[in-house]
Parts: C-alpha cells; structure tokens; sequence
C-alpha cells in the first residue's frame, strides 16, 4: 500500500511520521508545494519544533517515509491520498472574518482529479466546514470518469507541543465516512492503517457530517473552557478570590474535571480562534443566530483577556510606557512549539507598541524573522501565502528587538511579562534579574508560571492572572 499526504505542515509532517514509524510495510510520501518546507523535512533541522519528532523522522526517512515536491506523480501513484492543507479564515469576499477559504483544499482536490488514474480514498485530515466532502466529491467525480474516489473524514486531535505522545497514545481516531458499502469498505481500510497501534474501541467510526462537525466541535468545547476560566479569572481579581485556587476546586468535581482549566493571557494557535469562527459562519448560514453568538462569545472573552492584560500593564506602570523597556519572555502561543501563528503575543505587544513601549523579546524556539513577521501583519493574512511579506508595518527599528537570551532582554527593563509558560522561565534567577532591572521592577505573568511571592519577597511588584492584587495594583485598577 502507498500513502501519500498533500500538505507537509504542524499536521501532515508528524502524522506521516507515526504512520509510516508504525507501519513499516507501508511507503509514505509526504508532498508539499512549499519546495524549502520540504527541503527541511529533508535536511538535519526540521520545519517544525516538536519533542520526540526528531527520532521518528530519523528512523523511517529514507526507507518508507518520504518527502517530495513532486506532488502530482505521487498523488497518482498513492492508494490513499491524505489532505492536509491549510484552510485558514476567509480575508475577502462572501464570509470575510468567518468562514473557511477552502481555496488550498480545492485546488488539492483539483489536482488529485487531474492526475488519478486508479481508485483512490481521499482523506480529508484539515479541519473542514461540516458537508465539505460532498462539494470534495463532486470535483472528484465530476472531472474524470470511471475512477471510484471515496472520500472520508478523519480529522486531526493532535496538541502541538505534544503531538507524537498524542499521535502514539490518541484519546481517539475519528473516521467518518458514506454509510454505503464503498463507504464502509473504504472506512475498513483506514482502520486497518491506525489498528497496526490503537486498539479497536479507540477508533471511532460515524457518519461523514459527525466526523467533520465533531472536530469543530471539540475545538470550540475546548477554548470554551479557557474562556470560561480567563472570564473568571478577571472576577477573582475584583473580588480577591484566587483563580488557582477556584480552578482545582471546580476541576476535582468528576463532571468538570481538572484540565484545560489554567488561566493565562488568553488562547492563541492556528486552529480554535479559526475553527470557532467557522462555526460561527454555518450557524449563521443555517439560520441559528442564537448559537452563532453563543460561540461567538468564546472569542470576544479571548480578545478580552489580551486587552485587560495590556491595560494592567500600562495602568500599573503610571499610566504609560512610553519609552519604557519592557521584556517579553515567550512568544510561541504555547510551550514546546516555535508556532507563533494567533498567539497572544502578538496582540500583547502590539497594544504595548501602541503605547510606544520598547519591546525586547526572548523565546527559545522563535526566530526575530519570525517575531518581525508576526508584528507586521494583518489579522488572518499568516494562513495565506501571498500575503506573507509585510503589508502593515507597525514596528520600526528601535521599537522592537529580539534577543537570543532571556537575562539580555530583562537588563534595563522596567517590566517584564511572560507570554509563554515556558519551564526556563520558571528557573531564572530572578535575584539577579531583579538587581539588573529598572525600579520600580514589575513582572506581569501572563502563565502564572512564577512563585509571584517568592518574587515579592525579593522586591518586585507581581501581577499574575486571577490573583489577589499587590496593594500596588490595587491602587491603579486597569481599565478594560
Ligand atoms: P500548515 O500551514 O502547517 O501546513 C499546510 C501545508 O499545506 C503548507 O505547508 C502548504 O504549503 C501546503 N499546501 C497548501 N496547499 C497545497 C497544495 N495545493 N498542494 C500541496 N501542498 C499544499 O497547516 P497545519 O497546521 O498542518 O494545518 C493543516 C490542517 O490541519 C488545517 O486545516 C488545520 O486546521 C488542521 N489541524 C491543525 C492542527 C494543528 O495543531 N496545527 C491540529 C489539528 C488539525
């Protein structure tokens, strides 16, 4: 059997990987039309950051796993076609701000109808508007005659920072798929790919719409319960409850339970702030305004949360940051990834620069091309190719800089904040950093990652998310 997957991303890279790591009677091509994406999934240092992704490339390149630009020869000689392409929010046109741009997927689909020359099962791994494999299939079937394509669904549960643990240990594998025997049979086939590791009662097998709605779903299930816990993290600090501690006593009742229950600066990635929005855009469009704006909520509490956490700042720095240097540790949307895209950094330190702050910013894992790239640009344009050069520079020279170690960027500063729970950040030693600051010597903890009365203790003054306030703090209450 030959696989082959359209779209060397966060998703198709790592997943190729496991398959082709579990099944070693299977050859796996991944193809992209990215031709530097692909020379670095050829080379020593990968496109992507991921714990554990190293070894399983290393182990299988070269003898069933396989990466290539040449998309069209090994779509046409694959059995199974993953696509697993980006399909970011629409920027234009019908739906602008909400729906999906299936642009990227449907030139896939084209492609793979122009060069089929055998049966094949085309496996949508995007994430996808709910009833997108029908208009798949009918540009599948509609352009070749003769050639039997069956489309399934088999959207993608894994985290970044934890996608080979995920990849290897799924909670579960969702296949959806035509209730027609074709259907079934092509369901069969799938499974018997992901049964070489995941045991039977993991694999899940439904309809096409479930499959591609529950994925939706999941996503708005989860950044629901951040916003949830961020919303109640602004109460705590009106009334001096301690969110940590409101957290651990709803997350031991067994109906809630204890994850996905930390407070921090807001969510940030590729997917929920997309994915909900999507969402948003079918209730919309089959006519559920009630449920559009429900879910619509999720995302104006993350929006919310990035505001008042820049109005702390600024309120507590005497109402301005002018000229101030402030150093930003972290600028990946979580830990263990050097994924920048919808982080709440950037609208962090783009409220910051609004301020006219000076920013100096540290992460392990990101590039000052990257973080360059990230401040310069619009909203929903980084999931676009064409866009990617600058288009709306908000930065200049002396606003921003990126440093490669997190004592350079805190040196001089007046204030320091945390934007990614990064575990260095926990180690620093914050007596030195503390004699190397300007004073007052805030830290504004957007992770709540640092022991804030360890920190008070040396001098500073401390703002952790959902906390009792400093008596500093206090006095000037941000205005969100
Ligand atoms: P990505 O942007 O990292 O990768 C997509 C790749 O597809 C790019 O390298 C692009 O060059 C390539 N591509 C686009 N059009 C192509 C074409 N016509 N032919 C060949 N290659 C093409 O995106 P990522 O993060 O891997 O996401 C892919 C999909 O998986 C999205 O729908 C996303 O919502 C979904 N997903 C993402 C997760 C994540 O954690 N990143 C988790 C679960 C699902």
């Amino acid at each position: 059997m030959k696989i082959c997957c359209i779209g060397a991303g966060y998703v198709g890279g790592p997943t190729m990987a496991v398959i082709a790591f579990k099944c070693p009677e299977i050859e796996v091509v991944v193809v992209d039309i990215a031709a530097p994406r692909i020379n670095a999934w050829n080379s020593e240092q990968l496109p992507i950051y991921e714990p554990g992704l190293d070894d399983v490339v290393k182990q299988c390149r070269g003898k069933n796993l396989f990466f290539s630009t040449d998309v069209e020869k090994h779509v046409a000689e694959a059995d199974i076609v993953f696509v697993s392409v980006n399909t970011p929010t629409k920027t234009q046109g019908l739906g602008a701000g909400k729906a999906a741009d299936l642009t990227y997927w449907e030139s896939a689909a084209r492609m793979i109808a122009d060069v089929s020359k055998s049966d094949k099962i085309v496996v949508e791994k995007s994430t996808v508007p709910v009833k997108t494999a029908e208009a798949i299939e009918r540009i599948l079937t509609h352009n070749r005659k003769g050639i039997n394509f069956n489309i399934l669904s088999n959207p993608e549960f894994l985290a970044e920072g934890t996608a080979i643990a995920d990849l290897f240990n799924p909670d579960r594998v969702l296949i959806g798929g035509r209730e027609t025997p074709e259907g079934q049979k092509a369901i069969k086939t799938l499974k018997d790919v992901y049964a070489h590791w995941v045991s039977d009662d993991r694999i899940l097998c439904t309809n096409l719409w479930s499959a591609e709605l529950s994925k939706l779903a999941a996503n708005a299930f989860l950044a629901q319960r951040i916003s949830s816990v961020n919303a109640m993290s602004a109460l705590c600090e009106a009334t001096g409850a301690d969110v940590s501690q409101v957290s651990h006593a709803i997350g031991t009742d067994s109906r809630i339970g204890p994850k996905f229950l930390n407070a921090s600066v807001g969510f940030g990635g590729s997917c929920f702030q997309k994915d909900i929005l999507n969402l948003v855009y079918i209730c919309e469009c089959n006519g559920l305004p009630e449920v559009a704006n429900y879910w619509k909520q999720v995302i104006k509490v993350n929006d919310y949360q990035k505001t008042r956490f820049v109005n702390r700042i600024v309120s507590s720095m005497f109402n301005t940051v002018s000229g101030k240097k402030i150093a930003i540790l972290g600028f990946a949307f979580k830990k263990d990834t050097g994924d920048t895209r919808e982080t709440p950094a950037i609208d962090v330190c783009k409220g910051l620069l609004g301020d006219k702050a000076k920013l100096s910013i540290y992460d392990p894992q990101v590039t000052e091309e990257q973080i360059t790239r990230d401040l310069s640009m619009k909203k929903f344009d980084w999931d676009h190719p064409a866009h990617l050069q600058p288009s709306s520079p908000v930065t200049n020279n002396k606003q921003v800089s990126v440093v490669w170690d997190a004592y350079e960027a805190i040196k001089d500063a007046h204030g320091i904040c945390i934007l990614t729970e990064w575990d260095e950040f926990k180690k620093l030693d914050y007596q030195k950093v503390y004699e190397s600051m300007q004073k007052p010597a805030f830290v504004f903890d957007g992770r709540n990652v640092v022991d804030a009365n360890k920190l008070r203790e040396i001098g500073f003054i401390v703002y952790s998310i959902g906390k009792p306030l400093d008596s500093w703090l206090k006095d000037m209450p941000a205005v969100a």
